[in-house]
């Protein structure tokens, strides 16, 4: 397994596999990897000859009051991880890097990152956005993948894909889960033994939701909604959203609608956590 540090490198390094007519997945993430990334490195070697793992800490989606400095890192376990699942290359830039001091041109998607994550942090989905797309010019995939973890940068990315006429095909991959129905994520680490058992609350309470809607359709989705709201809430959750949307559209449930995304934000203690379930409710 390679690891390249330098963003020509990388480039050249793309280049040279497509001439030779190779097809290129690759897999961003942040690092201080989890079952959950090891997922994606699986599925993506699976369908591609070389596979990419970008760790890159991307200062450009965090917000001034949030856990850029603190955000965990463990590189060396991290190339270990990659390497034990057939990475070929790990591309982990720096800032400056990736970054040029006057910078001056964004990626924005307009419409799909407005609501949930994005009424909170309102300038991250650009930074995920423009890196990706950074990313995709560095690498030059023919695959990415993305877990359904982050559902809203899933929907974003896909969109940013179709309308910027990237030539990459996009797979959304599951949600890896602890045994105990926790979402894998690597700011689980901030949770204390106590708070990592209350904020179990969170999967218990969306699929108990999954279990209502598919007994009994969407005609009680409001009352569902606000028991999701109250077990969190009396778990000590900090709620920041808990929503029932259009998977596709991100946009109120309509008789049109295939798949209703349940999302919610909450947290507990430090770690701001993100869960939902999608439930298919027409074929
Ligand atoms: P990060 O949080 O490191 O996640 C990297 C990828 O792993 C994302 O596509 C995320 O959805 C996926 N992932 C995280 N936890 C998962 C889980 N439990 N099951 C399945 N997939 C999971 O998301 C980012 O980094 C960044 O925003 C990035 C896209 C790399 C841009 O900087």
């Amino acid at each position: 397994m390679k690891v390249i540090k330098s963003v020509p490198a990388m480039q050249q390094y793309s280049l040279a596999a497509k001439k030779h007519g190779k097809i290129i997945g690759v897999v961003p993430t942040m690092g201080y990897l989890h079952a959950g990334h090891t997922s994606l490195i699986d599925l993506v070697r699976a369908k591609t000859e070389i596979v990419i793992v970008t760790i890159f800490v991307n200062p450009t989606q965090f917000g001034a009051n949030e856990d850029l400095s603190n955000y965990p890192r463990d590189f060396e376990r991290d190339l270990q991880l990659c390497e034990q699942h057939g990475a070929d290359v790990v591309f982990a830039p720096e800032p400056d890097d990736m970054y040029c001091a006057d910078r001056s041109v964004w990626v924005i998607e307009e419409k799909l990152s407005r609501g949930l994550c994005g009424r909170s942090r309102p300038e991250h989905f650009r930074g995920v956005t423009t890196v990706v797309a950074k990313l995709f010019n560095i690498t030059l995939p023919d695959v990415a993948i993305f877990g359904q973890k982050d559902a809203q940068q899933a929907l974003v990315l896909q969109r940013m894909v179709r309308d910027l006429n990237f030539p990459v095909e996009v797979i959304v991959a599951p949600i890896v889960r602890e045994a105990d129905g926790l979402a894998m994520s690597s700011r689980n680490r901030y949770l204390s033994e106590n708070e990592r058992k209350s904020a179990l609350c969170i999967s218990r309470s969306l699929f108990n939701a999954e279990l209502q809607i598919k007994k009994n359709g969407l005609a009680a989705l409001g009352e569902i909604l606000s028991s999701v709201w109250d077990n969190i809430r009396e778990a000590g959750g900090a709620i920041d959203y808990v929503e029932g949307l259009d998977a596709d559209t991100l946009e109120p449930v309509t008789e049109h609608t295939v798949a209703i995304l349940i999302a919610v934000a909450a947290g507990f203690g430090r770690a701001r956590l993100l869960d939902n379930i999608l439930v298919k409710i027409k074929d």
